[in-house]
């Protein structure tokens, strides 16, 4: 899989056809799922395959303000509880996403406000909770032909408006400090090509909750760090669930680029980066 092509194609749809994904392709999307990326592998999880008609049963328990997206299909993934599970669940659930992607399928994550709700809802008889929820299947209008991202110099990458679907994203130049928040990174010096630039601008492209995108990124020696930033506008739960997301698209173009196959290191020690209030430093990935 190119997770960088991946990571600047994939969009959110909202709006799918009324048409069934065939039984063998959902088959083999089981079976992807089983073997998805995780970031913490001991954590158990399970995934599940919802069809249509469970957004009518289920709203109020997700979807933005408790409004479902109405789409054939739904996976949501059920994990035990654990330090750092919301994490992994972004994180398995983005590459599902990204799997989605390359297979010509459209995809929306669904922010789920009642875990609980919801599992009493779908008469789910497991020990497990639910983590991460996505819809999918073909979208009404056709899927890419657009470039997103526009790479004027190394330091100067801007995004692309696309028609009918627009969701500006954070620029890498905005998005890195050195050392210190607040502090610039001098980008000129890096290949625009190079892996380290690649994954940052897969990471700038991840999906986020209500595209916040609220985290930003240190380097400091040979690490960078992901820091969360307080967001009244992001649920604690879907703050998390970013995060493993935006790991996910970092790491998987950082290892496919290189012959480094490095992990995000989620129990980070406490250094001073001069954070802001309610900021946190959620991991960091040897670089
Ligand atoms: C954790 C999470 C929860 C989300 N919840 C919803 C949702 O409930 N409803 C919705 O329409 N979109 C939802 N989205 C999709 C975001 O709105 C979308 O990713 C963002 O606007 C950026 O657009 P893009 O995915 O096209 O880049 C969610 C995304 C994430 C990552």
């Amino acid at each position: 899989m190119n997770y960088y092509d991946l990571a600047i194609r994939r969009k959110s749809t909202r709006s799918f056809k009324n048409k069934k994904v065939p039984a063998e392709t959902l088959s083999q999307i089981l079976n992807e799922a089983a073997s998805c990326e995780k970031l913490v592998p001991d954590l158990q999880t399970e995934w599940k395959l919802l069809d249509e008609g469970i957004d009518k049963w289920i709203a109020g328990c997700a979807g933005y303000h408790g409004y479902m997206i109405d789409a054939p299909h739904y996976l949501l993934l059920l994990s035990a509880d654990g330090p750092h599970d919301l994490e992994n669940a972004g994180y398995a659930g983005e590459d599902i996403v990204l799997k989605l992607t390359q297979m010509g399928l459209a995809t929306c994550w669904i922010t789920i406000l009642d875990p609980d709700g919801l599992k009493m809802l779908l008469r789910l008889d497991s020990p497990l909770k639910p983590a991460a929820l996505i819809a999918f299947g073909y979208e009404k209008a056709p899927i890419g032909g657009s470039t997103r991202i526009d790479i004027k110099s190394p330091s100067d990458i801007h995004m692309k408006q696309r028609t009918g679907h627009i969701a500006p994203k954070l620029y890498v130049k905005e998005s890195v400090y050195q050392a210190s928040w607040g502090s610039p990174c001098d980008l000129s010096a890096w290949e625009p090509d190079s892996s380290l630039y690649r994954a940052l601008i897969a990471a700038c492209c991840a999906p986020s909750a209500l595209n916040r995108q609220p985290y930003r990124f240190l380097m400091d020696k040979n690490f960078i760090y992901l820091a969360c930033m307080k967001d009244e506008l992001t649920t604690p739960s879907d703050a998390r669930l970013n995060l493993g997301i935006v790991m996910l698209h970092f790491a998987m173009v950082i290892s496919h680029q290189n012959t480094l196959h490095g992990q995000w290191e989620l129990s980070v020690p406490e250094t001073d980066y001069h954070l802001p209030e309610g900021a946190y430093i959620a991991g960091r990935f040897q670089i």
